[in-house]
């Protein structure tokens, strides 16, 4: 009998060690909501002095009392934080008790031959596969889509802009959309290859694709930083900023969504190159801003609508975020996103908040968005895609096709709307 029992815990070890009894060995995401000013300090300082991630907000200067916090913290500094919490009487709830298994398994599909499964869009995929995904995209589809290198990573890195053109009119307008300025914000690229695959599987069959795409033209960037997404995959899963070095710090990368020239490092952005909102050394010092600007100045004349995908938090933003002030066409821009919240609401049941970023989350200067608007073009928005915290950055591949068919209905709707209007 006792022979038997110890045979029974030798083979399932494996099993308790990774669930029931030591939670120590995860990385685990935590909620905390700070209540008191003295609390507040303490989350501060863990979140800048330990070695944790913060999820939300995104930098540890704007948390604040009964505001909730989403932090990540690696398994072997579980037992620190937890001790520094716990002195300073400040409760948590675990979000994710597993995210290495969480993480493991979106990266677990990724095969050599992306095209071999019919689940290809309802998985994460690694830079490497993206870039054959490009290639043989184009080549599938000849005479519909073109590729267009518009500029390389600080890494060198290619950046490739995919080109969906359906016919020739003249005067055509041109929609843009990019992926993948903030790098652990995996659900942003998987958006860009779900979409270009909707766009050629459902032209002259669904009328909506069709009629967007019979009066545009669409450029799609589907990894903007790409060297921040190799890391996320290699290295450190919770990586944002782009990778590049600074000559002041051994800190490294710029947040690419605080590089721009729209109020450049004010308030909201941090010129200190170890925070996760450091602005760069100058608006667009980073190759990847400057190969986006550069490309969106060139076009300027054509491209009617800016479109940014980024993740987590379910909100459909547009500019300003830079300034509190109200942009001219604000009206038009609230109704078109209030009427694709209530579209999402009623064919996914799922909510989105919306309106101007600077109102609706915070003051975000040096963004895409802002910097695209005041280029001149109007029609301009940032969309943060699913969830609202329950997986964050580590949504499951299972919920990829719906976070993307819900973005997907926006984007139809505001570039409807846009083709009405104009
Ligand atoms: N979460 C995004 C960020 O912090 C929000 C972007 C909204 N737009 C902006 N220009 N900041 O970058
Ligand atoms: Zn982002």
């Amino acid at each position: 009998m006792r022979t038997l029992l110890l045979l029974f815990v030798l083979m399932n070890l494996d099993k308790l060690l990774k669930t029931g009894c030591c939670t120590e060995t995860q990385d685990q995401i935590l909620s905390i909501t700070p209540k008191t000013q003295e609390q507040v300090d303490i989350l501060k300082n863990i979140s800048t002095q330990y070695e944790t991630a913060l999820w939300q907000p995104v930098s540890s200067h704007y948390i604040q009392e009964e505001t909730e916090v989403h932090l990540f913290v690696p398994a072997n500094s579980s037992e620190t934080v937890k001790d520094l919490l716990q002195k300073g009487a400040i409760t948590h709830e675990v979000l994710l008790a597993n995210a290495n298994e969480l993480i493991e398994m979106q990266t677990r599909n990724d095969s050599t031959d992306p095209r071999s499964s019919s689940t290809f869009y309802d998985r994460y995929h690694s830079l490497e596969d993206i870039y054959y995904w490009i290639n043989k995209t184009q080549e599938d589809n000849p005479s519909i889509v073109k590729v267009i290198l518009i500029g390389s990573s600080y890494e060198k890195r290619p950046l490739y802009v995919l080109k969906l053109s359906l016919n020739n009119r003249p005067n055509k307008k041109a929609m843009w959309i990019d992926c993948g300025i903030h790098a652990r914000e995996w659900i942003s690229p998987a958006f860009c290859l779900w979409f270009v695959q909707y766009a050629l599987s459902f032209y002259k069959i669904n009328q909506e694709i069709t009629d967007i795409l019979d009066n545009m033209d669409v450029y799609i960037l589907p990894v903007m930083n790409p060297d921040g997404y190799q890391y996320t995959w290699t290295t450190n899963r919770m990586w944002r900023k782009n990778r590049s070095i600074s000559k002041s710090s051994n800190c490294i990368g710029v947040d690419l969504n605080r590089n721009f020239d729209a109020n450049w490092c004010t308030e909201g952005a941090s010129n200190e190159p170890c925070t996760e909102i450091y602005c760069g050394a100058f608006p667009e010092s980073e190759p990847e801003t400057g190969a986006v600007a550069g490309f969106l100045r060139s076009h300027k004349d054509s491209v009617q609508i800016y479109l940014s995908i980024h993740s987590y938090s379910q909100m459909l933003l547009f500019p300003y975020s830079c300034t509190l002030d109200e942009a001219e066409n604000h009206k038009d821009l609230l109704e078109m996103v209030q009427e694709a919240a209530q579209l999402i609401r009623r064919h996914y049941w799922n909510t989105y908040r919306y309106g101007s970023g600077a109102k609706t989350i915070y003051l975000a200067p040096g963004g895409s968005d802002d910097w695209a608007y005041n280029l001149g073009i109007k029609y301009s928005f940032t969309f943060e895609l699913q969830d609202r915290g329950r997986y964050g950055f580590l949504l499951p591949p299972s919920f990829i096709s719906r976070a993307c068919n819900e973005a997907l209905l926006a984007v139809k709707t505001v570039a409807l709307k846009v083709i009405e209007k104009t």
